[in-house]
């Protein structure tokens, strides 16, 4: 479906909205309306423009009948029913307003504000309370009860919460709180304890909301109607005065957010109840994680330096970027054309990473320009332009909605994506299946009324081996949905793909073993997947990041083809996208090998658009992926990088072979905001900016492309895209754009998957999800709907190669990655936040059976070395993991997570392979030489930083 956006939606109509072919016409105060079937009576008077006063009810949540403030009369029914759980009726005669209505209102509203301070003036939500409005609405003018009786207007608050406050004195115990966390969340982390006056809302599991299952989502403080749950954020600052539409800066999601504001100062962050990502939902991350935009880390001014190990000193811009324009040059000249080249960011907007690999193509005239997208979703763009003919998700997150069975394979949505995941969890309360393959048991697979029917824990390593024995049994036991591949794939791929996959030893019987999963509960697998209903599949950074990433993606929508689950709503072939703009950067053409649009740098036609677009002549070979500028680092042959928000020194594997890479550099540049690890390297610090401080566009895992509003001027001074036209230009190449609107007018000149996409349609539309074209000019929810992209879906052969990382007797157990819900990826933005209240340190995973054996107990220092280096953590004893695995974090960069990784790679695209490890894992009292080093290292680079020098002119340049 596609939706228009409506600014007036915005207006809380009470109850949600029903979805019916049938309409009922009713009269409401003399005025006639027709709405769907099973309307609440508030919404249809809403929908009228009537308000009827509520305290309990609002549209996100199924209606609860509890506060009795919404009574209405109605022809032929006795008493005074409440609109909000009475559903329309053909011919209903509904009254809202009358004298007695106006009494039955006041005498509740007498009620609770008897036990409720009358601290208005100085109370924080003092003009944005729903407790205010309603008083205000029915006239209430006394309180004949007094102030005197028993209340609970001396009950504690309960501070405990980083984000948000709980006053219970302040508590009308409308339930709001207790069903945003059960619907909206799913984390049922709220009750009603007690009974009547004695009722209070709890957090369970803990004695205060930080050490409850709470897991900060703010769905709760988004319902309250009074100051009950609050944010900090409210309570210092006050009220905010306006707000600008913008979109989170962090997972995959994109969710859709208010930033609130008060002067020129972020209040809060609220979820945007039109955002088509998230309508209305948030994470502790987007909602509340944003503090770090504004840290003392921030680095605001550009500086530059000789050597790594002298003095930073500031610049001005035009000194920083003709400084690092000299030295690319100076590079270029001394050791050839390709010694150079660029990282774009994934966590920057479209416009800006199109601008970056512009201008590597371009001024540096070369291809060797990448993206992060190297190290998660490579796999993605390549499995599935090959099977499927485009290098995205098939569907838009709504879609799980009609899911009836869900696969979740190597991905942990309730961490990485967790606004998805509460929808996902939504749909499982509804009914619909869960399969989980994951070697951990992850949230999903055992959380409060949503359980996996199956969770197939293999062996890390062994993803394409369960995939070809989940195809054998689809194959074998005649479960292929012949009429779709018949009419939508290439017969004789598939025909060969069948006969390779019916072969005995891809059965489960011989397949389950190497797994380490019995094959009955893959042959279940199998059959619930291809027999029950719409199947859709969702997968992440499990499925990619091994030897055989590529073969994984091409393997999961072998499946989805086979089985005919592509190309509706409810099925598909889903990539959880990891940053918020990695789909984004892999559109824009960050790929060596292709420029925007996903097409091919050798095609001559393709070249010869951007050639006369962009005035240059292009070079038709691929250039170096992340990986080979590394290696060629190594070698001498490449000597510059520019890199843009990306932490490629802690982010990588290997980290001890990226460092060395990074020191043989003559000339690195690092734009950031902070001095991240790879700027301990650098010669050139351009400050970035961050997502509130520019004007863009972020497209998430949906392919949906979404505005990101400036709320606030650059710190710098200059926001990247500005930053990287003056590079530019000290280069010698002139790009011209005034606004980043007139950058995306050109992606959309040049992209035909982009071509209507401007920045008035996404004001129109809110969002569009591409392609977006004259074919589809409101954008495209589902693809593959007739045709797949490449014409018929193409069955691709997936032998099972096992991966060369082996244990063995000395490296024994298998260490696997993954992310947590309160830090973000490198943690260089949540790591300066109070969300380290719930994550302070990475730990390692340990089984009980594997600790034991180590002698290991919970806490304990553990040494784990692997053939690529060593690091120590602390030990979290867990079932979490099956033994003979274990798994850490990497949002530390003290850890050295990847220190442990190694340089294994996916065959076709270069993903490394973080998920499989072999290591071993020992008791120690003292941290790793690595650590040490580490320790020494970055204490030296702090002191640097901080002596840096402020002189007018730059030494370094005289
Ligand atoms: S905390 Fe707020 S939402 Fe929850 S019951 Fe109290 S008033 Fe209602
Ligand atoms: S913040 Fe979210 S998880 Fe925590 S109690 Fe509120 S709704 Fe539940
Ligand atoms: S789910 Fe992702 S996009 Fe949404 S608020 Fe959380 S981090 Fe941001
Ligand atoms: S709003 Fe209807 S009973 Fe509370």
């Amino acid at each position: 479906m596609i939706t228009i956006f409506d600014p007036a939606s915005d207006i809380d109509l009470g109850t949600p909205a029903r979805e019916s072919d049938v309409q009922v016409s009713l009269t409401i105060d003399g005025r006639e309306i027709s709405v769907p079937s099973g309307t609440s009576v508030m919404r249809a008077a809403a929908l009228l423009g009537t308000t009827i006063p509520k305290l309990c009810a609002t549209d996100s949540m199924e209606a609860f009948g509890s506060c009795r403030m919404c009574l209405v009369e109605i022809d032929g029914m006795r008493g005074y029913p409440a609109s909000c759980t009475t559903p329309v009726t053909a011919g209903m005669v509904v009254r809202t307003q009358t004298s007695k209505l106006a009494t039955l209102r006041r005498n509740v509203m007498e009620l609770y504000i008897s036990d409720h301070p009358l601290d208005c003036l100085t109370c924080p939500a003092n003009g944005n309370c729903e407790l205010q409005t309603v008083a205000g609405q029915v006239g209430l003018r006394e309180v004949r009860y007094g102030y005197e009786g028993a209340n609970h207007l001396a009950e504690a608050k309960d501070v405990s919460n980083p984000y948000f406050d709980y006053d219970p004195s302040k508590c009308i115990v409308c339930s709001r709180c207790v069903r945003a966390c059960e619907e909206i969340q799913g984390t049922f982390a709220l009750t009603i304890s007690g009974r009547g006056f004695e009722s209070r809302v709890e957090a369970a599991g803990g004695e205060n909301f930080l050490d409850s299952e709470c897991v900060s989502c703010g769905a709760c403080v988004q319902a309250c109607p009074t100051a009950t749950l609050i944010d900090k954020s409210v309570v210092e600052i006050g009220q905010p005065e306006r707000s600008v539409i913008t979109t989170c800066a962090y997972c995959g999601v994109g969710c859709s957010f208010r930033a609130e504001m008060k002067g020129e100062q972020l209040v809060r962050m609220v979820p945007d109840k039109n955002g088509q990502a998230n309508h209305g939902h948030s994470c502790v991350k987007g909602r509340f994680a944003w503090g770090y935009a504004t840290h003392p880390d921030r680095i605001t001014k550009p500086m530059i330096r000789k050597h790594i190990n002298d003095p930073w000193q500031e610049v001005s811009w035009d000194e920083a970027v003709t400084y690092a324009a000299s030295e690319l040059r100076r590079i270029q000249l001394k050791y050839g054309r390709d010694s150079i080249g660029g990282i774009t960011s994934s966590r920057c907007t479209n416009e800006e990473t199109y601008l970056v690999q512009k201008l590597v193509r371009t001024a540096f005239g070369n291809n060797n320009v990448d993206t992060c997208a190297r190290v998660c979703h490579s796999p993605t763009g390549y499995g599935l332009k090959q099977t499927l003919g485009e290098s995205a998700g098939t569907q838009n997150f709504d879609s799980v909605m009609k899911a009836d069975v869900i696969l979740v394979m190597g991905a942990n949505p309730t961490d990485a994506h967790p606004v998805f995941g509460s929808q996902l969890k939504r749909r499982l309360r509804q009914g619909a299946r869960l399969i989980v393959i994951d070697p951990r048991r992850i949230d999903l697979v055992d959380s409060p009324h949503a359980r996996a029917e199956l969770h197939l824990q293999l062996r890390p390593g062994t993803n394409v081996a369960m995939l070809n024995a989940l195809a054998h049994v689809i194959v074998t036991e005649g479960l292929v949905d012949e009429p779709f591949v018949k009419a939508r794939c290439e017969a004789t791929d598939f025909a060969r793909w069948r006969d390779f996959v019916s072969l005995p030893e891809n059965s489960p019987e011989e397949l389950g073993p190497i797994c380490g999963v019995p094959a009955e509960q893959i042959r279940a697998a199998a059959r619930v997947y291809a027999t029950g209903g719409n199947a859709a599949i969702y997968y992440g950074l499990g499925v990619t990041e091994h030897s055989q990433g590529s073969t994984s993606v091409m393997g999961i929508a072998n499946l989805a083809m086979a089985t005919g689950n592509i190309g509706r709503e409810g099925v598909g072939v889903n990539p959880l996208r990891g940053q918020n703009n990695v789909q984004g950067s892999c559109d824009m053409g960050s790929f060596p090998h292709e420029l925007p649009g996903y097409r091919h740098i050798s095609n001559e036609a393709v070249r010869a658009q951007f050639e006369q677009a962009w005035n240059v002549t292009l070079q038709p070979d691929p250039g170096l992926r992340i990986p080979n500028m590394f290696e060629a680092a190594l070698d001498g042959t490449f000597k510059a990088l520019y890199c843009q928000g990306e932490d490629i020194a802690q982010s990588d594997p290997n980290t001890q072979h990226v460092t060395a890479a990074l020191s043989a550099l003559e000339c690195v540049i690092v734009q950031d905001i902070f001095l991240n690890e790879t700027a301990k390297f650098a010669h050139v610090f351009l400050p970035g900016s961050s997502f509130l401080e520019k004007d863009g566009t972020f497209t998430n895992a949906e392919r949906r492309i979404s505005r990101v509003r400036k709320v606030m001027d650059p710190l710098a001074g200059k926001a990247d895209w500005e930053a990287t036209i003056a590079l530019a230009e000290a280069l010698g190449y002139k790009m011209d754009y005034r606004h980043p609107s007139e950058i995306m007018d050109e992606i959309a000149r040049l992209t035909p998957t982009f071509s209507r996409v401007s920045y008035a349609e996404l004001e129109r539309h809110g969002s569009l999800q591409w392609p977006c074209n004259d074919a589809a000019p409101d954008g495209t929810p589902t693809m593959h709907i007739e045709e797949f992209v490449r014409g018929k879906g193409r069955f691709m052969l997936t032998g099972y190669v096992p991966t060369e990382e082996k244990v063995n007797s000395r490296y024994p157990l298998l260490l696997t990655t993954g992310r947590i819900l309160s830090q973000y990826n490198v943690g260089a933005q949540t790591r300066r936040t109070d969300n380290v209240a719930w994550h302070e340190e990475d730990r390692l995973e340990i089984h009980p059976t594997d600790a034991e054996n180590r002698g290991i107990v919970d806490e304990d220092w553990v040494g784990i070395g692997s053939r690529a280096g060593q690091t120590v953590l602390r030990a979290k004893v867990t079932e979490r993991v099956a033994p003979g695995v274990v798994y850490t974090t990497f949002h530390f960069p003290e850890s050295g997570a990847n220190v442990i990784t190694t340089d294994n790679s996916d065959w076709a695209t270069n993903c490394p392979e973080y998920k499989v490890t072999a290591v071993e894992i020992v008791r120690v009292s003292q941290p790793s030489e690595w650590q040490k080093r580490y320790q020494a290292f970055s204490d030296e680079q702090s002191r640097l930083l901080r002596e840096r020098r402020h002189a007018e002119k730059a030494e370094v340049r005289r």
